[in-house]
């Protein structure tokens, strides 16, 4: 154990800050300033640091993310002021009504409110005291909760330390969920490892916050919105809810970027249609719109009744399940051949939607289900847009209602259908031989995130297999004006536009092109991985599995799908025939366009942080050249501990010296 210089306690505290700042752009702005690979090496870096010299692990270093011991059982937290919960309106006279109350409890003609969606999620209580992030629990009872620091503390978007002018003490509310993505991400996750499926976001963000162990916390993509705070009067928070909120995103917390401080009730009507429409395409579940008053010396004119303020009220969207028959069930064939189940229902109002299909996933949770054909089941319609068949009414079955048999031959293709031993999903086997197979992967390869060919939608696409005129992704890029100027709605200016859509989407990028390949498992993240670290298409295809699955976040069974993809000599032709049409990419590792291209750098005396070798990759990486001597050309000079004649040499020539905190500052600016 080695015990720190003030050099390497400075050098601790740099990291820890830029490390938190990062944390800040990325999970509070969404405006990261550095990629996810960047990130993990600095991280790295202070988990090596810390591992050098266990003393500089504080209770608000970064490394603290990554979960801590695990506890026995989780001590009661009691809250300096109750949290409250809210009374609930269900119409808009309801809302006037909300109101009316207002006015004749307030000397005012109108009222200001702060609209915020209601979060789906669970509340929580975060307590700082001289910035620190000193403990955080649960709602409980209102009265007392769980102390549940530990877990929340790996939760990124909730910051260990505060920025700016804070107050001494400082309390924060808000709601802690999971995003519909890492809902379904988690419920992938368990059904490859064939544990327990969570039944929906806030049940799954409920359960990861309740883990004795952080570690698991740590896993799961838990976010928080916060949406009020407490401190000592003395600091003097602004008179506006809605203000105070955005004083807290300057402090480090994330708040919603869809609130609204309104005028009248008129308003909040509006603004609760507006956000009823925007529900489906929010990344998260909400259930409803939160009014407050947004005068904080209103509100605490307003007061409380029994356990709810008399100053807010949650408008809740109507509800998202109803009941009705499971008529039949077909099966869909997707782009990897996996067959969906789908519900064909008597149509029933969900939310204020027709519903007359929903999705029953897979053959599994039929059976978890115990779902029949004939029975009175519950439909809901999640956050997510396709509907779900969430349970059957066992009690309401009725005599004739008949199991469902999953298909042994695709429906499309009359292919096999195999059900791997241990996997959920049963698939087609006749790959690209299916139609729907084909057509999928071919509306995949031209969607927006991969080859991004304007114009050529689902239609487009289903009309040109069907006429036998897409055999194959390559074939779009031999595609004649007379052939799609002779299809349904198309006139010769829309078949100009699209084939110059094609054309135009020849210059893309490696990433783009391999995912829009549609290997299985290679989503786009994989893709920039992939190209990043092997850079051209041919090392691609050749690399071994072992070569694949030394590249971060590749594991064995993504390795062997690529690996399974460049095999096939189908898919070999393919792509031959796709850069043949003249699909093309910048060289992903070139040194063009590098924030770093044209300088050079010179290295002296010794990094703590950083070995000299990885200090000169990352500089190369970037595009900067790094010389052994120091000349008047020299960008600047990074000078380490006991920094010899190279440094004295910069001075003289007045070249510009950069110690090692500035240094991973710079190295984190891109
Ligand atoms: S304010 C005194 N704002 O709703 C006001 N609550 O039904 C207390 N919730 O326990 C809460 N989004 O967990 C507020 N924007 C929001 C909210 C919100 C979700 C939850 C919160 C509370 C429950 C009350």
């Amino acid at each position: 154990m080695q015990l720190p210089t003030l050099d390497i306690q400075k050098t601790h505290e740099a990291l820890c800050q830029e490390i938190e700042l990062h944390n800040y752009r990325y999970h509070v702005l969404d405006d990261p300033i550095i990629s996810d690979a960047a990130y993990d090496q600095l991280f790295q870096k202070l988990l090596a640091l810390e591992e050098q010299c266990p003393s500089l692990v504080t209770s608000s270093s970064p490394s603290q993310r990554i979960g801590g011991a695990v506890l026995e059982a989780f001590e009661p937290a009691l809250h300096p002021t109750p949290m409250l919960s809210l009374e609930n309106a269900f119409d808009a006279e309801q809302m006037w009504q909300f109101e009316k109350r207002l006015l004749e409890r307030a000397e005012v003609t109108q009222f200001t409110y702060s609209c915020e969606p209601k979060f789906d999620g669970i509340a929580v209580s975060l307590i700082y005291e001289n910035g620190q992030l000193m403990r955080g629990a649960t709602r409980g009872d209102g009265e007392t909760g769980e102390n549940i620091t530990a877990n929340l503390k790996t939760v990124s978007s909730i910051p260990l330390r505060l920025q700016g002018q804070y107050p001494d003490w400082l309390e924060v509310r808000g709601e802690v969920y999971l995003s519909k993505a890492g809902f379904n991400t988690l419920n992938e996750r368990a059904q490859q490892n064939q544990t327990k499926l969570f039944a929906n976001p806030r049940n799954a963000a409920a359960g990861s916050l309740r883990q004795l162990d952080p570690k698991i916390t740590a896993q799961r993509p838990l976010a928080m919105y916060c949406y009020g705070a407490f401190t000592q009067t003395s600091f003097g928070l602004p008179d506006s809810h809605y203000e105070i909120l955005s004083l807290l995103q300057t402090w480090g917390f994330r708040i919603s970027p869809v609130r609204q401080q309104v005028q009248g009730m008129a308003a909040v009507l509006a603004y609760y249609a507006g956000l009823l429409t925007a529900r489906p395409a929010l990344p998260y579940e909400i259930d409803g719109v939160v009014v407050k008053v947004d005068s904080t010396h209103l509100q605490t004119e307003l007061g409380t009744i029994s356990r709810a303020p008399r100053w807010a009220i949650a408008y809740k969207f109507p509800a998202e399940e109803a009941i009705t028959y499971l008529e039949a069930v077909d099966f869909q064939v997707g782009r990897t051949g996996a067959l969906t189940p789908v519900a064909r229902l008597k149509p029933v109002n969900v939310g204020g939607v027709t519903v007359s299909n929903a999705t029953l996933h897979n053959a599994d949770e039929i059976e978890r289900k115990g779902i029949c054909i004939g029975d009175r089941v519950v439909v809901r319609r999640a956050g997510d847009v396709i509907p779900e068949v969430v349970r059957v009414l066992l009690d309401q079955r009725p005599p004739q209602a008949q199991p469902i048999q999953m298909p042994t031959r695709c429906p499309v293709c009359d292919s096999e259908v195999l059900k791997p031993e241990g996997e959920a999903v049963a698939r087609c086997m006749g790959h690209l031989m299916c139609r729907a197979q084909r057509t999928e992967a071919i509306k995949h390869f031209v969607s927006r995130t991969a080859m991004d060919i304007e114009g050529f939608g689902a239609k487009l696409v289903e009309q040109l297999v069907e006429k036998q005129q897409l055999k194959c992704v390559s074939d779009i890029y031999g595609l004649q004006q007379e052939q799609l100027a002779n299809l349904d709605r198309m006139g010769d200016k829309s078949a100009q536009n699209i084939l110059a859509a094609i054309e135009k989407s020849k210059k893309t990028t490696l990433d783009r092109f391999l995912f829009a390949l549609g290997i299985r498992e290679v989503g786009q993240a994989t893709a920039k991985q992939l190209s990043q670290y092997l850079g051209s298409i041919e090392a691609i295809a050749s690399a071994s599995e072992e070569t694949l699955m030394t590249i971060p976040d590749i594991g064995p069974i993504v390795a062997s799908h690529i690996k399974a993809f460049f095999h096939e000599t189908h898919n070999q032709a393919a792509i031959a025939k796709l850069l043949q049409a003249g699909i093309h990419w910048p060289d992903p590792q070139s040194q063009q366009e590098k924030p770093l291209s044209g300088k050079t750098y010179v290295l002296t005396g010794t990094l703590a942080v950083l070995t000299r070798e990885e200090a000169q990759q990352r500089l190369e990486a970037l595009g900067a050249k790094v010389a052994g001597s120091v000349s008047a050309k020299t960008t600047a000079v990074i000078a380490g501990e006991k920094a010899g004649s190279k440094l004295e040499k910069a001075e003289k020539l007045q070249v510009p010296i950069l110690d090692e905190a500035q240094f991973l500052a710079l190295l984190s600016s891109f």
